[in-house]
């Protein structure tokens, strides 16, 4: 088996992570004192039980005294209420403190995670990340709700029973953990094995989980290619170990349950004879032995929960070291200490030298260098894999770059903080990304600066406003999620809309390849136009019509700019460029509007 982070078990307890967990305790330190105080009495209420009843029996029963009895009986039967009501009062402070301390703990976790460079997400999967904010944080409230304080109980429930038992009676409380050994060795064998069952049950889960999420995602690649029996019969099998592994862990649980219970009856049976014995002889009461008895079922359970709570801790402790990785994870691109700010911004763009790889050694880009005017705009054209996109990653500042350096209007953008960056720039990326919510809110993104007017207005200079209106709630019709429910046109005319309603000085535009009908090519053709008035722009250029309006051409190769010009020069030239627009020409023909085609010029 292949273990990843998420199948390893290490130790129920290990101090330094203890001390970090401790710290989000802190806050609510008060709720755990108060927590601990209650169960040492609430501790002590049950095993008060049995000695009140051998007084009963001894004192009362045994005098024919009603009203004593009568007494004792109030006197259990508020104990009762009274264990009730701590009890109440116990579960619901714990709760209440567990759930604040994972609340804190899950906004840490998710803004760290908002945090990070792309360059974490493109190493780690998602469903990992999501498994951090989810399972090991709800095991972490485990520990806190019930584990660390029921800890405590379980143990002061055992010293109470050890304290009333022996000043009752010496020999009788020996008999009684004559099993003890037993029952720990038992105990100690089962929460082995249950481990590591658990940790196959775990590694199982992961594997059904992921197969699940990944079939669910491609279902229609799945659907067209008609691979849905073979696709149930891997999952078939991955359910069967699965299954297998659970059944396992309940043959232990079968064998270990029925074995307490052995061992308790066998304790009782050797209270009733030695202690029978011992009443014959008259040296102890029957109420004593009844009060025995109960001690001895009293006493068991305490036990058997310990080892589940080991368990708890367990868990709680891988999950706490994975939380704690990934909130040490420092993949993070840093805010310059002193920012310089861009008053008036002209949008001049430089890219000085610049080479960059995503792993190192592997460079993507290599020496690239070119300059753009304010107000210009350049497309950038290559083969798919040539590094268009990767142009645009970088002066966004998603990565940092090995060498050399880019600059917005003679600042480097190491000098200037991301936020304000990225204010100045709006950037629509090749893969259109909406997030649930209403059409509104994904022009928006809920920023309060925008008005619901410029949204509209937006929206209106693109061409979504159209088919936003034709929708029966316009602009606060429901998106799905990742915008399942718009044709991918309409999914780009609002990620312009998005673009736009920032109303940015630069912008940047990865176009999507996916070819769309005629009319809506028109459309977006149109909006690309309007997009760009008046403002610096790159874009990624696909389209014929984008590419001869641009400014400047810039020719990508394996990382490389291989010819700058515009489309008239580059023409000339016969060079790359040439032969990437006849390759294009021949495939777009069918859909480059006539008067496009004219303006070719190439025959
Ligand atoms: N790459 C990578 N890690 C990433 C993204 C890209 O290693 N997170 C690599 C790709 O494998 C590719 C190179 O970087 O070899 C350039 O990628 P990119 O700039 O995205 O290429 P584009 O020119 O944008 O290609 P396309 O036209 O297909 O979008
Ligand atoms: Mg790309």
């Amino acid at each position: 088996m292949n273990k990843t982070d998420d199948e390893i078990l290490g130790k129920a307890y290990d101090s330094k992570l203890m001390k970090r967990l401790l710290k989000y305790v802190k806050p609510y330190k008060k709720y755990l004192v108060f927590a601990i105080l209650m169960n040492v009495v609430v501790a002590g209420l049950g095993p008060l039980r049995p000695v009140l009843i051998k007084i009963a029996v001894d004192k009362s029963i045994a005098h024919k005294d009603l009203h004593s009895l009568t007494i004792i009986t109030v006197i259990l039967f508020s104990t009762l209420v009274l264990q009730a009501i701590i009890q109440y009062v116990l579960t619901y402070f714990t709760q209440l403190m567990g759930q604040k301390i994972i609340f804190d703990l899950r906004v840490e976790v998710f803004s760290h995670v908002q945090k990070l460079a792309l360059k974490f997400f493109d190493k780690t999967p998602i469903g990992r990340i999501v498994t951090r904010v989810t399972n090991d944080i709800e095991a972490l409230n485990e520990l806190f709700a019930s584990g660390i304080v029921m800890v405590f109980s379980d143990v002061f429930i055992i010293v109470w029973i050890f304290i009333f038992m022996f000043s009752m009676s010496f020999d009788l409380a020996l008999i009684t953990i004559a099993v003890l050994p037993i029952l720990i060795y038992a105990t100690f064998l089962f929460r082995k094995k249950v481990r590591d069952i658990y940790r196959d049950v775990r590694f199982y889960l992961a594997r059904l989980n992921s197969y699940m999420q990944e079939h669910i995602t491609g279902i229609s690649i799945i659907q067209l290619f008609n691979k849905q029996k073979s696709e149930i019969s891997n999952f078939e099998k991955i359910n069967a170990d699965h299954k297998k592994a659970n059944i396992d862990s309940i043959f232990y649980y079968a064998v270990f349950f029925p074995t307490v219970e052995i061992l308790s009856s066998l304790a009782i049976a050797l209270i009733i004879w030695y202690g029978g014995g011992k009443i014959i002889q008259g040296s102890i009461t029957i109420g004593v032995l009844f009060a025995f008895i109960q001690f001895t079922e009293m006493f068991f359970r305490p036990i058997r929960d310990l080892s589940e709570k080991y368990n708890i801790m367990q868990t709680a402790m891988a999950s706490s070291e994975r939380i704690f990785k990934l909130l040490d994870n420092e993949t993070i691109i840093s805010n310059p200490s002193e920012p310089k700010k861009l008053d008036k911004l002209r949008g001049e763009i430089e890219f000085r030298n610049v080479s960059f790889a995503y792993n190192s050694g592997e460079y993507v880009l290599k020496n690239v260098s070119f300059k753009m005017e304010p107000g210009q705009s350049i497309a950038i054209v290559g083969a798919t894999g040539a590094g268009k996109t990767s142009i645009i990653n970088l002066l966004s500042r998603f990565y940092e770059i090995q060498e050399g350096s880019i600059l917005i209007d003679g600042v480097d953008i190491k000098d200037i903080s991301k936020q304000d960056l990225r204010k100045i720039m709006s950037v629509v990326l090749q893969d259109v990304y909406l997030f649930s919510g209403s059409i509104k809110t994904n022009i928006s993104l809920n920023s309060n600066d925008i008005t619901e007017e410029e949204i509209r207005e937006a929206a209106l200079v693109v061409g979504a406003d159209k088919f936003i209106m034709e929708m029966p709630q316009q602009y606060n019709e429901e998106v799905k999620e990742k915008g399942a429910t718009l044709s991918v046109g309409q999914k780009q005319l609002i990620s312009f809309s998005r673009a736009l309603a920032n109303d940015p000085q630069i912008l940047i535009l990865d176009e999507a390849t996916s070819s769309i009908d005629t009319k809506t090519e028109i459309l977006i053709q149109d909006a690309i136009k309007k997009l760009l008035m008046g403002r610096t722009s790159i874009i990624i250029a696909h389209r014929l019509s984008t590419i001869q309006s641009a400014d400047k051409i810039i020719v990508m190769h394996k990382g490389e700019i291989r010819e700058i010009g515009t489309h008239q020069e580059l023409l000339a030239k016969r060079g790359i460029y040439y032969k990437l627009y006849q390759l294009q020409y021949k495939d777009q023909e069918i859909s480059i509007p006539i008067q496009n085609r004219r303006d070719l010029n190439v025959n």
